[in-house]
């Protein structure tokens, strides 16, 4: 499709209804999204207990990129394209490692953790090794959460950590430890797994096991008595009160949003479990449950669920047009131990069953939408958030790249 067909079609969508099939579907609107959004916006890529010791790594994969995150012998971490710089074989094979350096086992050349070239034996006496690094790409830290981005020029991350600093101290996220990390193929588009988490309309029908605890798949849960309860007890609790919304912007903060909304649970729950009840220690400084849970957002596709007790992170990539991942972590307090101070299957119950449900109705989705009879239908107003979403990433493929650059 040609860039001036799909600005037609960006100029043609109805405001507050689903997206052109064409969205979901043409090779070169998906390479308009890797190129506009994916390579310009901050991705979460893990958690720096994943590294803990000098030398460790991991690799962070999406739409035929892959990255090596790895914790230098000096203790930093850094992102560098796992692609050698000698005929780009992929240098890290398995998930993740520790080493003091990494080899490519093509042909043997060897890199420092920072990604210098260190040695590449027999090659021609004039060839300057000090010259050839493996491309980095930025990397930030918000509280121990690892971000990546692969623009030259990205935007700043500084206002991310200042604007969500108040509202996070107290949940310690640095000093947390993943409890538990998975992934989730999805067979659709990218888009439409950010969309179905970006509203609650269907929360109701597809999730009863979330809707018995949580206010969001009800109407109007931001206001009211339970809300203001929620609000009065969070600073006794040793939480913000504060609601924060740097969403999806335009440039120059683009790539570089976000968001922390709290908002109370129902029917006496404390935390997102099947009963309601805690599943792991308090984190942090947090002195109590206050009765709420806080929707984060960090970056267009990075997405966070935080309990009292526990943290649930979601991230969602592309890997093809119509395939996708959604990876989730669940964080814990840093000296929780499993069996002892959490259960790990109770821990995380809750939001395996709701994201396998997602799963479901994601691709079902996807089915539909293939269809030459799909037509973009109205949205309710519980789909409010997904519409901005979808007309954040409207706009992003209509301007000029280098208003999103
Ligand atoms: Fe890596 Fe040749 S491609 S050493
Ligand atoms: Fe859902």
């Amino acid at each position: 499709m040609l860039e001036k067909e799909i600005i037609s079609l960006v100029e043609a969508q109805r405001e507050q209804h689903s997206l052109a099939r064409e969205f979901y579907t043409d090779p070169d609107i998906y390479e308009r999204d890797i190129e506009r959004i994916f390579l310009r916006s901050w991705l979460y890529a893990g958690h720096q207990s994943e590294i803990p010791e000098p030398g460790d790594w991991f690799l962070f994969d999406f739409a035929g990129e892959s990255i090596i995150v790895a914790r230098g012998l000096d203790g930093e971490i850094r992102a560098m394209l796992n692609v050698c710089r000698h005929r780009g074989s992929r240098i890290c094979l398995e998930r993740s490692g520790c080493s003091k350096r990494l080899i490519c086992r093509y042909h043997g050349w060897t890199y420092d953790l920072d990604g210098k070239l260190a040695g590449a034996s027999r090659m021609n006496e004039d060839f300057d090794k000090s010259a050839i690094s493996l491309r980095r790409v930025h990397v930030e830290l918000l509280d121990g959460l690892i971000f990546v981005n692969f623009a030259e020029q990205p935007a700043a991350f500084s206002a991310v950590r200042d604007g969500l600093a108040d509202c996070l101290r107290p949940y310690d996220l640095a000093n947390a430890r993943v409890a538990h990390r998975q992934t989730y193929p999805i067979a659709a588009n990218w888009k439409l797994a950010v969309e179905n988490y970006c509203e609650c309309y269907h929360c109701a029908p597809a999730h009863p096991e979330y809707s018995r605890g949580h206010s969001l798949a009800h109407h109007g849960v931001r206001v009211g008595e339970l809300y203001e309860a929620v609000m009065a007890r969070a600073g006794a609790c040793g939480l913000s009160d504060r609601t924060v919304n740097h969403l999806f912007l335009d440039a120059p903060g683009f790539g570089a949003d976000y968001g922390y909304d709290r908002y109370p649970l129902i029917r006496d729950h404390v935390t997102g479990s099947d009963d309601g009840r805690p599943v792991a220690p308090l984190l942090g400084s947090i002195r109590d449950y206050d009765g709420g849970a806080t929707d984060l957002q960090v970056g267009p596709v990075t997405f966070g669920l935080m309990y009292c007790d526990h943290v649930v992170l979601y991230r969602f990539t592309p890997v093809t047009i119509d395939t996708a991942e959604c990876d989730i972590t669940w964080l814990v307090r840093g000296d929780a131990v499993d069996g002892r101070d959490y259960d790990r299957d109770r821990l995380t119950w809750l939001w395996d069953v709701t994201t396998h449900a997602d799963k479901n109705i994601i691709e079902r989705n996807q089915q539909g939408v293939n269809s030459r009879y799909y037509v973009p239908g109205p949205l309710s107003g519980m789909e409010d958030y997904a519409w901005s979403f979808m007309s954040w990433y409207l706009e992003t493929m209509r301007s000029p790249l280098r208003a999103v650059a």
